[in-house]
């Protein structure tokens, strides 16, 4: 098998940002908002649904960010290649929320780029505290994932049904991300850790809403 360099290794990477940035990226599971009702939504609903759209984007975009930097940063090949098929896994809810996005007449955060790059370099940190922690790294953060669609379905237009049946398989995936972590040996956070990433979530998901 040939062996990368680590110019080669970071050129690939760039590829990557630069094809998840630019949503060439292509998953496989269809759109599950295809049979949903496309009701009409007032300015204000619209408003927040294209908030919420925007904010699950970003999410993702930290996603696939986050897992890259775990695979970039392990030593351990079969975690490396869970981490990247992860990622590839997590493209369909990506290119679902884009969809809806434009659905919406509404655009991608302005900011993706900053938490793509933010992101991949929390990734390979979270990597370098061992394969336990870095697992333990996404059952937390597939969990504060899951409390943000369970707050969006409460609190989402009840008449916006395409919306809404993303968020709601995107829900399922991510509990069953974080029990594959849970399963696979990750080890609990230290409290502070959980904070911190509260923290960053806590600027993402304000700054992606309007911006
Ligand atoms: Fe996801
Ligand atoms: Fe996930």
């Amino acid at each position: 098998m040939r062996n990368f360099s680590p110019l080669d290794k970071f050129l690939c990477e760039a590829q990557y940002c630069l094809d998840t940035l630019s949503q060439r990226n292509i998953g496989t599971r269809k759109n599950p908002a295809i049979h949903a009702e496309n009701t009409e939504l007032n300015p204000e609903q619209k408003r927040q649904s294209q908030g919420f759209m925007r904010v699950n984007h970003t999410g993702e975009i930290c996603a696939q960010a986050l897992y890259r930097g775990q695979a970039f940063g392990t030593q351990n090949s079969h975690l490396k290649a869970h981490f990247n098929t992860a990622a590839m896994e997590e493209l369909d809810h990506l290119n679902w929320c884009q969809e809806r996005l434009n659905e919406l007449d509404s655009h991608s955060s302005y900011l993706n780029p900053f938490w793509y790059i933010a992101s991949f370099l929390i990734g390979i940190s979270a990597a370098r505290l061992g394969d336990d922690l870095s697992l333990g790294f996404v059952e937390e953060t597939e969990k504060q994932v899951i409390k943000h669609l369970s707050h969006h379905q409460q609190t989402l237009a009840s008449n916006d049904q395409k919306s809404r049946a993303i968020i709601t398989v995107m829900t399922e995936d991510e509990a069953r991300h974080a029990d594959n972590a849970h399963h696979s040996g990750a080890k609990e956070l230290p409290r502070a850790l959980k904070f911190i990433m509260q923290l960053q979530s806590k600027v993402m998901t304000t700054t992606a809403y309007y911006l």
